[in-house]
């Protein structure tokens, strides 16, 4: 996964924090040597998954204080997503084979799209806030 400038929302620590998924992402792409989810991927998904835990909820404090109207929608875009990493966190528990490249693209699609289509119009908002 490369980053791309046009990816930045223009919220520093929030495009700090989809820069470091993005290189998490990539590192996961980088130890893509077998079909299924190893150990080692297991354990890096774990720390995407915390990671992305602290970012949504930051994310959702900003959207919170600056009165987002889409705020509720957003939420629930972020509760999807972590519920169904932990659905694949817990076949891996369950030592059922997971598809390496069809997660870690899933994973990939899912970020880059939401920070286009979603998290974007967050930095709109703010923009427009400041322009008053
Ligand atoms: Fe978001």
């Amino acid at each position: 996964m490369q980053w791309l400038d046009d990816y930045n929302i223009g919220v520093s620590h929030i495009d700090k924090q989809h820069k470091e998924l993005a290189n998490t992402l990539k590192r996961l792409q980088g130890s893509l040597s077998s079909t299924y989810v190893n150990n080692e991927m297991a354990n890096t998904l774990k720390f995407l998954v915390s990671y992305t835990q602290q970012h949504f909820s930051d994310e959702e404090e900003l959207m919170e204080s600056i009165g987002y109207s889409d705020f509720k929608n957003h939420k629930s875009l972020h509760k999807n997503l972590i519920d169904d990493v932990r659905t694949i966190l817990l076949k891996l528990k369950n030592n059922e084979a997971v598809n390496a490249k069809e997660l870690i693209e899933f994973l990939i699609r899912w970020l880059i799209d939401h920070i286009v289509k979603e998290d974007s119009k967050i930095g709109s908002f703010i923009q427009k806030l400041e322009s008053k």
